[in-house]
């Protein structure tokens, strides 16, 4: 009986990345890099499998053991506090958490502010620690059109080049939490596994070091 190592990999460039971070880790699986419509890989030779799965859905695969491991953003662990190890920040896919709004934007603190955000619990969390009154406008993408068309005062939401809030005249009011990428493990499967993930942590952690 063989004993895989599966990986959930966020599908996308940040996931190609992380695939060869995972290569040079001695898991190597070239079947990956065929250019197809496959989803799940593996290599019998060094006994691993990966997935491709939504980026925010790894920690679910991995919190419910389906994935013996993944690589997911710290937005997604700070927004669903999924119940996995975080044993690695891999410093890439790098972002802020950010506030944003129209460039007239002025707080008036004496009336609730209306929030749209994918993110429901990072605002809230964060709107709780200052104390200030909101209203939460959940939206599944395309946040900075909210405040363009009235429909929130602020957006709370990632920043990486800037350049979707500078294209829809947006500014920054804060940039408050910073995200990268986190190696995460299921915790039951990471004590029968642990040499082969102790392994990876070990060369991805090297890996980071020069990035
Ligand atoms: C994310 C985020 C911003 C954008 C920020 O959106 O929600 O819209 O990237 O990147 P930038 O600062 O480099 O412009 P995503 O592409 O995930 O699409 P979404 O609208 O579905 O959230």
């Amino acid at each position: 009986m063989k004993n895989y190592l599966n990986v959930a990999l966020p599908k996308g460039r940040l996931g190609e990345k992380v695939y060869y971070m995972f290569e040079k880790a001695g898991f190597p699986c070239p079947a990956i890099k065929e250019n197809n419509r496959k989803l799940i890989f593996e290599n019998p030779e060094v006994e691993v499998r990966y997935f491709w799965v939504k980026p925010s859905d790894v920690a679910i695969y991995v919190e419910r053991g389906a994935a013996d491991v993944g690589v997911a953003g710290k937005d997604i662990l700070l927004e669903y506090s999924p119940d996995v190890y975080e044993l690695l920040d891999l410093k890439i896919g790098k972002c802020d958490m950010a506030v944003a709004a129209k460039a007239d934007f002025k707080d008036d603190r004496s009336r609730t502010l209306n929030v749209a955000t994918k993110f429901t619990n990072i605002a809230k969390s964060y709107y709780a620690a200052q104390g200030r009154d909101i209203d939460i406008i959940h939206l599944n993408g395309s946040i900075e059109i909210a405040p363009i068309l009235g429909l929130s005062d602020v957006i709370v939401d990632i920043v990486e080049t800037g350049t979707t809030l500078k294209e829809n005249n947006l500014i920054v009011v804060e940039k408050f939490q910073p995200i990268s990428a986190r190696l995460i493990a299921n915790k039951a499967n990471f004590k029968f596994k642990s040499e082969q993930i102790e392994k990876i942590r070990r060369s991805l952690f090297e890996q980071t070091e020069n990035i």
